[in-house]
């Protein structure tokens, strides 16, 4: 019960995480199939399909989308010095709840394309710079690398990012989805199902992790340091970001796709090689150390892992990574709250009250 592990609190056709084999089906797609051969939007009007009634085909909803970011922006001006100040993810949070609340897909549309025109100009923000706004032609992923860097990115980052966003989508009754299923399921509507979500998702035993992960890379500074530097951290009794997973016992499937996508990167670029070189010697460290201190605890690389590394190399600053991880998850988030909303019930589970009874009247 505890963690409420196994426990089965809904019915999807979105996807399922077979914590086992190390597989993900995205609706009837396994991981391999969707990576790199589908954009972001074209993931999304998978996930979509059937949830909402006026629902356009690929080309349509790569249009809407693109209206919907450039209309978004106008939230960008609310970013006021109180927000600037806060950490990304709550700016991105704040600037996302003043999207008004509902059911239709010109809500969901809006909040696909939030996250992903906040992200970047809160980051720009931060460094003293305007935001930049959408252009609404290009690819989601493209234009979002256009707005955070004023320029538009090579055919290669935008391809890493589409297939990050892709990679993220959806995964199962995670953390944040649940949240955002628990709302919906109130019939709050889908603006309020997202924000439950990011909620969720902001901690690091979730979607906070990557931003640590590079902080344990900085640390170690170099290949031979890892195994002093993560048997010092162990000992402290920290725990290894980038690393465990609540439902897969062995590798994250998703893990291996986004190295690879780092290693496609790394061919064009002058830096990454070395940081590769020393994620790859950390994780080796890490699995050896983790394997002979837990053994009975089969713990691997998750997607976290890579993902910091491949979005630092992008240009996004670790303190901004959750951020980019709910411009991508926030379809999954939609999709399952308007499931939750089309086929299930208010989701009201019980507690075992372990407290004190009140005394017997004398
Ligand atoms: N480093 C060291 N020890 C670990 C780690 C880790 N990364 N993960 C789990 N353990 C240990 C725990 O200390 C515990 O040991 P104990 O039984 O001696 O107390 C045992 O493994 C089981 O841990 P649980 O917390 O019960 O495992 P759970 O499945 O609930 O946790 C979680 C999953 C939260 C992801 C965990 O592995 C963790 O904290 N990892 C680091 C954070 C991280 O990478 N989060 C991103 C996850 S991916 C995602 O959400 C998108």
């Amino acid at each position: 019960m505890d963690g409420l592990r196994d426990v089965v609190a809904a019915e999807t056709v979105l996807s399922d995480v077979d914590g086992a084999a190390g597989r993900l089906i995205i609706r009837g797609f396994t991981l391999d199939e969707l990576v790199g051969r589908m954009s972001f939007e074209q993931a999304c009007r998978l996930l979509l399909d059937g949830m909402f009634d006026d629902l356009p085909g690929e080309e349509g909803l790569r249009l809407r989308l693109g209206a919907a970011r450039v209309h978004a922006f106008a939230e960008v001006s609310a970013l006021d010095a109180e927000l600037r100040s806060r950490p990304p993810l709550e700016a991105v949070r704040a600037l996302t709840a003043r999207l008004p609340d509902g059911d239709g897909l010109d809500v969901a549309l809006a909040l696909l394309a939030a996250p992903a025109v906040f992200t970047p100009a809160v980051i720009r923000a931060g460094r003293g710079l305007d935001p930049v706004k959408p252009d609404a032609t290009l690819g989601h992923a493209a234009d979002l690398l256009r707005m955070l860097n004023d320029q538009p990115p090579t055919p290669a980052e935008a391809a890493a990012l589409d297939a990050y966003l892709v990679t993220i989508v959806d995964h199962g009754l995670n953390a944040s989805t649940f949240a955002a299923r628990v709302a919906a399921s109130t019939l709050a509507g889908l603006t309020s199902a997202a924000l439950a979500g990011v909620s969720a998702l902001k901690g690091p035993l979730h979607g906070g992790a990557p931003g640590p992960v590079i902080d344990m890379l900085d640390g170690i500074g170099a290949p031979e340091n890892a195994t002093r530097w993560l048997e010092a951290a162990l000992d402290r009794g920290d725990r290894l970001m980038g690393f465990g997973h609540g439902v897969y016992r062995v590798r994250d499937p998703r893990a291996d796709g986004l190295k690879r996508t780092v290693q496609t990167l790394a061919a064009a670029s002058p830096e990454l090689p070395g940081r590769l070189r020393l994620a790859e010697a950390v994780e080796a460290a890490a699995l050896d150390i983790l394997k002979r201190r837990k053994p009975d605890r089969p713990l691997n690389t998750n997607v976290e892992f890579y993902t910091a590394v491949l979005l630092e190399a992008l240009g996004f600053p670790h303190e901004a990574f959750t951020c980019v991880f709910a411009a991508g998850r926030i379809c999954g988030w939609i999709a399952h709250a308007r499931e939750q909303v089309l086929s299930g019930r208010l989701i009201r589970p019980s507690s075992r009250y372990v407290g004190p009874m009140p005394r017997e009247a004398a």
